[in-house]
């Protein structure tokens, strides 16, 4: 069973590329499970139903996001709209499972595949360096207690390589694959873990390379040189579509390759 995790798309140069490279990639790895984190797909901030939608019509399966979920407010309306059994769209766009338990939406999904495999995508955000939220080390067990599946995919929105690692290692022989997502810059330690869980530090992110972070770098440059503030605006320049390809067996769930994704124009 082959699943491709794309890293968080990032404006319009990141939904541009995506678009552009996710119909070859998904055909030629004859992808079952595509989970997708669109947390920056509008404009560099937040998700909006139509753009959640428009990336469902790539053949995502599953969307994440992570901390900047609720900068689109409409999304709110959107995840509240589905019922917990429900499968529809808007019950596979996930928010961090460790968020307040009042907050819109939920942090697992579990469906089944064309094929006829069930698999789960749980979401988790870190805390190292991030906004106090609940431990994501425990929401991750209260999670695996209750998952039925045996191919369970983790997106780890988190800022530090040490939560990241920390997590892998926790979660080893659990789950298929544990990929972090946030930092939007790749990193090149995507291995197999000893018991069987494919993991990446960070799959970076699907956008715009030529900027800080996704963000035109003059901006971010200038609040670095003179502490000043000023708005934030997505680039455009040197798109990448990035993510990971894992390979996995449906019965057991384990892992047997992990691929690093960069594809450009
Ligand atoms: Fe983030």
């Amino acid at each position: 069973m082959n699943i491709l995790f794309v890293g968080d798309i990032f404006g319009s140069a990141g939904r541009k590329i995506v678009r552009e490279h996710i119909g070859h990639v998904r055909e030629s790895h004859q992808v079952d499970l595509t989970v997708i984190n669109a947390e920056n797909a509008a404009g560099g901030f937040g998700v909006t139903p139509q753009i959640a939608e428009e990336i469902f019509g790539w053949g995502a399966d599953v969307l994440t996001t992570g901390n900047h979920v609720w900068d689109k407010k409409e999304i709110m309306d959107y995840m509240n709209s589905a019922a917990p059994e429900s499968r529809d769209h808007a019950r596979r766009v996930l928010r961090p499972a460790n968020f307040h338990p009042d907050s819109p939406g939920f942090g697992v999904y579990e469906g089944t595949t064309a094929g006829g495999v069930d698999y789960a995508v749980m979401h988790l955000q870190g805390r190292v360096f991030m906004t106090p939220i609940d431990d994501p080390f425990r929401a991750a067990d209260a999670l695996l207690a209750q998952i039925k599946a045996k191919v369970i995919v983790l997106d780890f929105h988190a800022e530090a390589t040490s939560e990241k690692v920390a997590m892998g290692w926790h979660l080893d022989g659990r789950v298929t694959a544990v990929l972090g997502t946030h930092t939007h810059v790749p990193t090149a330690d995507e291995r197999i873990l000893h018991n069987g869980t494919a993991y990446q530090t960070d799959v970076g992110m699907s956008g715009p390379y030529d900027s800080i972070i996704g963000v035109e770098k003059e901006l971010v440059l200038h609040r670095f040189l003179t502490g000043m503030p000023g708005k934030f605006e997505a680039a455009k320049g040197n798109p990448k579509m990035c993510g990971a390809l894992i390979t996995c067996d449906p019965a057991t769930g384990r892992a047997s390759a992990i691929e690093r994704v960069m594809l450009g124009e």
